[in-house]
């Protein structure tokens, strides 16, 4: 029997967000209903809000979560009722273009729920990266159930569902940051902190912050950052070179999505260095750069979804090292919420007065 549950939807572009009763069908083939036990508010669910992402309200906001599989449908074998998981948004095809090239962190064609979930008087609701978890249970494709330790704490396992694995991956898997390399971080929310910490997990020799909240600078220290900047009172780009014997970083990372970012990660990047872009912009962004200098640079532009990760390779391995004390997930944890609070966790999200505020069921 569908059931019945409370989960915080956006209706209108701009408008703050409601709470509403959502119905969630039983599982069908290939889905799983997942009692939500955690669930981080991401910048990109603003983004959805803002009607950033698409138009397709209304939006089942929350999309960084874990949970307890509490049913599954006929032919669902990788995971079972009970099963701790953190939601993933790439359930890998395994057929399209990308796996069929044995390149299964980029399918082109993730699986997602195919029943909807929805309001009691039958509108689709749209859920955000197509889990939608800002709700006390909800309906996805199987696949984007990864098992990990139930040993984890919920809150700081469930970020690894968006924010911190994009980061970590953007520097890791994308920015292929190595021993002895240089990195610059533009922007040190949830995203650019986790791409400090996977920077240090890499053997980076110097890992530079780069952010316009002096707050946010001494957070990042935490993760890993071995010289900040605060954009607003220096120079970025000239105090990056500053710091690396004028040569610029190897990896230079903008988590942030912000035309003149990039442009300063493009300049603080030495020859044949790599730029990430793992921010996302918005419809209406254009930028210029100057193209004998994309040529003459050499080296890598790029972009990261999801940090270029692979949930079913990732996941356990990053709760292992958070395990052992070598990632420290629960310093993204700046505070618990309930559902209630999401539309004030935004605002607390643009006065830059958090890293994460988790929901907790
Ligand atoms: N590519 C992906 O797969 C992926 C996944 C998750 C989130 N994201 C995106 O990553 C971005 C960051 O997300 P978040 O949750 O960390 O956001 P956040 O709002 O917590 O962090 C953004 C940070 O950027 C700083 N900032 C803003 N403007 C700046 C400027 N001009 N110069 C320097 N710093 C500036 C802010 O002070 C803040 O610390 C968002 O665009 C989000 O949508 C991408
Ligand atoms: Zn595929
Ligand atoms: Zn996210």
């Amino acid at each position: 029997m569908a059931q019945t549950v409370k989960g915080v939807v956006a209706k209108a572009q701009g408008q703050p967000v409601t709470m509403e009763n959502v119905i969630v069908p039983d599982p069908g083939p290939g889905e799983a209903v997942v009692a939500i036990q955690a669930c981080g508010v991401c910048h990109t669910d603003l983004h959805y809000r803002e009607g950033g992402i698409n138009d397709e309200f209304p939006f089942l906001l929350g999309h960084e979560a874990s949970g307890i599989v509490e049913s599954v449908g006929p032919d669902v074998r990788e995971v079972a009722p009970g099963d701790f998981v953190i939601l993933n948004w790439r359930a890998v095809c395994g057929e399209c273009r990308a796996c069929s090239k044995g390149k299964p962190h980029l399918c082109f064609d993730t699986h997602n729920a195919t029943q909807k979930m929805t309001l009691e008087d039958g509108t689709e609701l749209s859920p955000a990266l197509g889990i939608g978890a800002f709700a006390e249970k909800t309906l996805v494709a199987s696949g984007q159930c990864t098992k990990v330790d139930p040993s984890a704490s919920p809150a700081a396992a469930g970020l690894l569902g968006c924010g911190v694995m994009a980061g970590i991956g953007a520097a890791i898997n994308t920015g292929g940051v190595g021993r002895g390399d240089t990195v610059a971080v533009f922007g040190c929310g949830g995203v650019g902190d986790a791409a400090i910490a996977g920077a240090k997990l890499a053997g980076a020799s110097k890992i530079i912050a780069v952010d316009i909240d002096d707050q946010k600078l001494e957070w990042a220290k935490g993760f890993g950052a071995t010289h900040t900047i605060n954009s607003r009172k220096e120079n970025a780009v000239d105090k990056i070179k500053e710091l690396t014997d004028s040569f610029g970083v190897d990896v230079a990372i903008d988590a942030i999505g912000l035309p003149d970012v990039y442009k300063q990660a493009f300049e603080a990047r030495d020859l044949a260095g790599t730029v990430v872009l793992v921010g996302v912009p918005t419809p209406e962004m254009t930028i210029e750069l100057p193209f004998q200098e994309i040529f003459g640079r050499g080296g890598a532009l790029k972009s990261s979804w999801y940090g270029d990760c692979l949930p079913s390779r990732d996941f356990p391995m990053l709760i292992d090292l958070y395990q052992q004390g070598r990632l420290d997930l629960d310093g993204f944890v700046s505070e618990t919420i309930t559902l209630d609070d999401v539309e004030e966790a935004f605002h607390k999200m643009e006065r830059g007065e958090v890293l994460r505020s988790v929901v907790v069921i």
